[in-house]
């Protein structure tokens, strides 16, 4: 079967990471038509819009894209793309597992849990304004539906996913509306899954947790902001931002995409890792059901791993980007000489 799959290569080290996983996704026999479409900056220049409705379009026709980071520039011009797209195509669920990998230094080789983030409000909700001159307010959005629907995905993804344990990240101590609502939530659908274990943590307790003993975590769930900070300081207990793969899920469709942004300060070396983005697109081919071709991808991948001998320069090897994909494909193709 033939999918046809939207493709954003997006900024900086974008293009470079997603054409290594084209090449390797598509070397797994899988057979994929690619819509390209460019966001952000790229199609504001070209279209006068950062969100061009041809390729939101493209993503609710085809239910499944593979998207490259998009720069969003700080403190002006236009807002997150990536929150946009997400808001636009309500992918409300953001899931990032985390999980070590063989050969690369990191301080939890044994690590495997899964954060799920809640993707469309919060205080992502980007509602700011100047009260008077030097005082400003930013409302932080916490509403009972999306939060239902947020835990309640992450119980759902611990049972299909044979994890025993869902913890609530909050500040619900102090946010005790917001905060508090979204831990009422999760007690009220924690309910209706007596066979998996919940506890709560507060947010700043959970980050010297996941420092000092992250082996107690399985399922982490909590808002938005909690979710991108925790994300990347998980990235970085099993050996950076170029390891952590990510999904955005929803009822139209789904994103996949790394955790880590556009890296300006190693774009355009043909040096970045594209390992977050491959594995974002083998969660995408088990997404749309091509799971031998996900296995082969992943275990060629881990092989490249395990042998060490083709890293990029932040696992300390000097493979460039392109030669750590080709070096999966070739792993691909041994295996298939062996069973063919
Ligand atoms: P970043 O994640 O792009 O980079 C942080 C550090 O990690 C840099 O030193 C970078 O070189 C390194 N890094 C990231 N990915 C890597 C990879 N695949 N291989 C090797 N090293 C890697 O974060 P930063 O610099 O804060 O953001 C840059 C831009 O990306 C900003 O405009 C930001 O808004 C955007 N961004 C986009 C995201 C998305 O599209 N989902 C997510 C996060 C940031």
């Amino acid at each position: 079967m033939k999918h046809t799959i939207t493709l954003i290569p997006g900024d900086g080290i974008g293009p470079e990471i997603t054409a290594a996983t084209v090449r390797v996704l598509e070397a797994t026999g899988v057979e994929i038509e690619w819509e390209t479409h460019i966001l952000g900056a790229q199609a504001q220049e070209k279209y006068g819009t950062t969100l061009p409705p041809e390729a939101i379009d493209s993503i609710k026709r085809n239910k499944v894209a593979l998207k490259g980071p998009i720069m969003t520039p700080i403190g002006k011009g236009f807002t997150s793309v990536n929150v946009g797209l997400r808001k636009a195509l309500d992918l409300y669920a953001n899931v990032r597992p985390v999980k070590a990998l063989p050969n690369v230094p990191c301080r939890y080789p044994e690590l495997d849990l899964v954060i799920v983030r809640e993707n469309t409000e919060g205080l992502y909700s980007g509602i700011e304004h100047i009260v008077v001159p030097g005082v400003v307010e930013s409302l932080k959005v916490i509403t009972e539906r999306a939060s239902n629907r947020i835990v309640k995905y992450a119980f759902d993804f611990a049972r299909d996913n044979g994890r025993k344990k869902v913890t609530a990240v909050h500040k619900a101590n102090i946010m005790k509306l917001s905060d508090g609502l979204f831990l009422q939530c999760f007690e009220n659908v924690g309910q209706d899954y007596p066979d998996l274990e919940k506890d709560d943590k507060i947010i700043d307790n959970c980050c010297m947790q996941l420092v000092m003993r992250p082996e107690q975590f399985e399922v982490l769930v909590m808002e938005n902001l909690y979710g991108d900070i925790l994300s990347d300081l998980c990235a970085g207990l099993i050996g950076g931002l170029g390891l952590a793969p990510g999904a955005n899920i929803g009822e139209q469709g789904a994103v996949f995409e790394a955790v880590h942004g556009s890296a300006p300060d190693i774009a355009g070396q043909g040096i970045a890792n594209p390992t977050a983005i491959l594995m974002s697109g083998i969660m995408m081919l088990r997404h749309i059901g091509e799971n031998a071709a996900a296995d082969k991808a992943e275990q060629a991948m881990l092989a490249v791993f395990a042998e060490g001998t083709a890293l990029t320069r932040d696992l300390g090897g000097n493979a460039k980007t392109s030669e750590f994909a080709t070096a999966i494909i070739d792993k691909m193709k041994a295996a298939d000489a062996v069973s063919g």
